[in-house]
């Protein structure tokens, strides 16, 4: 049986570690801002932005919400987030996505500063995170990889194959994986025989969009299998892309879903948020 990985523990370890390093910031009367923007009234999202305004709080940030009709222009929110660049308490800018269909997603994510692009979408910043010379990689992958190292999961030298060439999640956890050393293979919907591919893997990251897609019969015994999938089923009830029951009898460690790689998604964010703040001190 596999070890599960704690995702709501370790997200706690990394908040608190978030939380002190803000404090000693402001003993040197350094804040730390971030600006949530939603657009419209999707249901999920707002439970998103609203766990993001939360953890801003508990944490000891400065949290900012621009709540805006659905029928907001591109004009409009282009000029809010020229404001939110120059804005000297905002350290970190996150749109949240999916937009509207009106509205030109590219053109709106290409307008936030670099430096303060938290999410790690701007094209300048997906640039730095291929050289390996970043300051914020996005927050799932980051997440993951965080969730490897405290588990104390070396991924150098190991077989890593990510189900899912997402630009959000599968793309960047091939070079945050490649930079510490791992062989990354990335499989997605034309790959020829996906599950011999994913029978190699010393380390699973699956990332599809489907639900109970990773079956034990595509697992080496004793891979690690990490799970960033979060499909609702019909019942309402959460599942991710493993079929969980039969993969963690032949897994060495687990993430599960709800409670594995989702709670690390905000505490990354807190992180690069912190992140940009030092940097903009030069700390
Ligand atoms: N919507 C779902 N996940 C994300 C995310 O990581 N960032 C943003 N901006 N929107 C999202």
């Amino acid at each position: 049986m596999a070890q599960i990985i704690d995702g709501k523990a370790i997200s706690q370890i990394v908040k608190d570690e978030v939380k002190s390093e803000v404090l000693k910031l402001s003993q040197k009367g350094i804040t730390v801002g971030l600006a949530v923007i939603i657009v419209g009234d999707d249901p999920a999202s707002r439970v998103y932005v609203n766990n993001k305004k939360k953890a801003c709080e508990a944490l000891g940030l400065i949290s900012r919400e621009y709540a805006l009709s659905k029928d907001t222009t591109n004009d409009e929110l282009l000029e809010l987030i020229k404001k939110l660049n120059c804005d000297d308490e905002i350290d970190g800018i996150l749109v949240q996505l999916p937009l509207p269909s009106h509205l030109d997603e590219k053109l709106i994510i290409n307008s936030i500063s670099p430096n303060k692009d938290v999410d790690a979408f701007h094209p300048q910043n997906v640039g730095k995170i291929m050289i390996g010379d970043y300051t914020f990689a996005p927050c799932t992958p980051a997440g993951v990889m965080e969730l490897l190292s405290k588990s104390s999961i070396d991924v150098s030298g190991k077989e890593c194959v990510i189900v899912g060439r997402s630009n959000i999640v599968g793309k960047p956890m091939s070079m945050l994986m490649l930079h510490k050393n791992a062989t990354v293979t990335v499989c997605h919907s034309k790959t020829a025989d996906l599950k011999e591919v994913v029978r190699r893997a010393d380390i699973v990251v699956a990332a599809v969009g489907k639900p109970n897609f990773i079956t034990a019969d595509m697992i080496k015994e004793g891979a690690v299998v990490i799970d960033v999938g979060i499909n609702r089923l019909e019942n309402g009830k959460l599942c991710g892309d493993v079929n969980f029951e039969e993969v963690s009898k032949k897994a060495s460690f687990i993430t599960p879903v709800p409670g594995g790689v989702g709670p690390m998604t905000i505490a990354m964010l807190m992180k690069n948020t912190l992140a940009s703040a030092k940097a903009k001190h030069n700390l």
